[in-house]
């Protein structure tokens, strides 16, 4: 049994490191992609049929992965020079999300790009791979139509659009915009969202046709009170913002939901950083998952449970 905030191992008994990160579903496994910032890498990938039981299947995004220009304007590096000039230490890549694009059948990932000494690049980088678990190519960072983007999700609707929702304006507001067809850059700018209401850590799931978005306030590595948005439309107009777990999210702050089918039924699932709480002990953090529930009015609602609802 899997315990919220305790370690988990993979099937060689590994930490598995996939922090801020995203879950998706592609031939009978769910792929799970997540920071790790462990010596030279920057995303690691894990698979699982069960969600129980993780398998390491491979480093994705490290500082050597190969790279290659498309049709943006952009740097390639994945590291930046030290004080003699070699390019030897590493920029910073957080919260990596993929989607599997139908029409390229490419995998393309979506991760905050930092310069690797403060937060103030505040850039989207791109790389994509014909794998879910193969070594994915960097393709540079981009600040979509000129805004800052931190914090970030990757949503997939029904019909395949994708959109990319990021926290810009030194976090101020959140932007949403909806991607290229082939998930490769941004096609258009379609909404301002929470005027300086300085919410990040964005993660978006669909329920009965209503666009929920799950946000945390912007306190660091420090947990505090989560909220979530609705709207008919993404790109729509939102409900104001309202509380979602407790004061501090159960130590929590969100990285994704993942909807699973169980016995017929389409389950939410709230996955949640619990961070060590400092840059030092970034190392120790962990994960917690629990069922969304949803009220009468169908406002999605968590309790806490020691036990991991996977
Ligand atoms: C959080 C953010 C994390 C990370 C951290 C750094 O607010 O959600 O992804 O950037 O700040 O302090």
């Amino acid at each position: 049994m899997l315990k919220n905030g305790e370690t988990w191992y993979d099937t060689e008994g590994n930490t598995i490191h996939a922090h801020g990160g995203y879950i998706i579903n592609y031939e009978g496994f769910y792929y799970w992609y997540g920071e790790d910032r462990r010596d030279n890498i920057y995303v690691s990938c894990y698979r699982s049929k069960d969600l129980k039981t993780w398998e390491f299947r491979n480093h994705v995004l490290t500082t050597n992965s190969p790279t290659e220009g498309f049709r943006i304007k952009t740097h390639l590096n994945l590291t930046r020079p030290n004080s003699e000039g070699s390019e030897v230490l590493k920029v910073n890549i957080e919260r990596p999300k993929v989607l599997y694009n139908e029409k390229t059948k490419k995998f393309v990932m979506w991760a905050h790009y930092e310069n690797g000494v403060d937060y103030h690049r505040a850039a989207i980088a791109i790389a994509s791979c014909d794998k879910p678990d193969g070594d994915f190519v960097y393709h540079g960072y981009i600040n979509p139509y000129g805004y800052m983007s931190r914090d970030c999700t990757l949503f997939k609707d029904d019909n395949g659009d994708a959109y990319f929702i990021s926290s810009s304006r030194d976090n101020e507001d959140m932007q949403v915009y909806r991607l290229a067809e082939d998930y490769m850059n941004v096609d258009e700018h379609v909404r301002t969202l929470f005027q300086s209401e300085l919410r990040e850590a964005p993660a978006v799931f669909k329920k009965d046709g209503k666009y929920f978005i799950l946000t945390s306030w912007c306190t660091g590595w420090a947990p505090n009170q989560g909220t979530y948005a609705y709207s008919d439309k993404i790109d729509g107009r939102y409900s104001i913002n309202e509380n979602f777990g407790d004061e501090n999210t159960f130590f929590s702050q969100p990285a994704f939901v993942l909807p699973v089918e169980r016995e017929g039924v389409t389950k939410y699932l709230y996955f949640g950083d619990r961070w060590g709480g400092s840059k030092e002990a970034y190392f120790t953090s962990t994960y917690i998952v629990l069922e969304i529930r949803f009220d009468k009015n169908g406002m999605p609602y968590i309790e806490y449970d020691e036990k991991a609802a996977l």
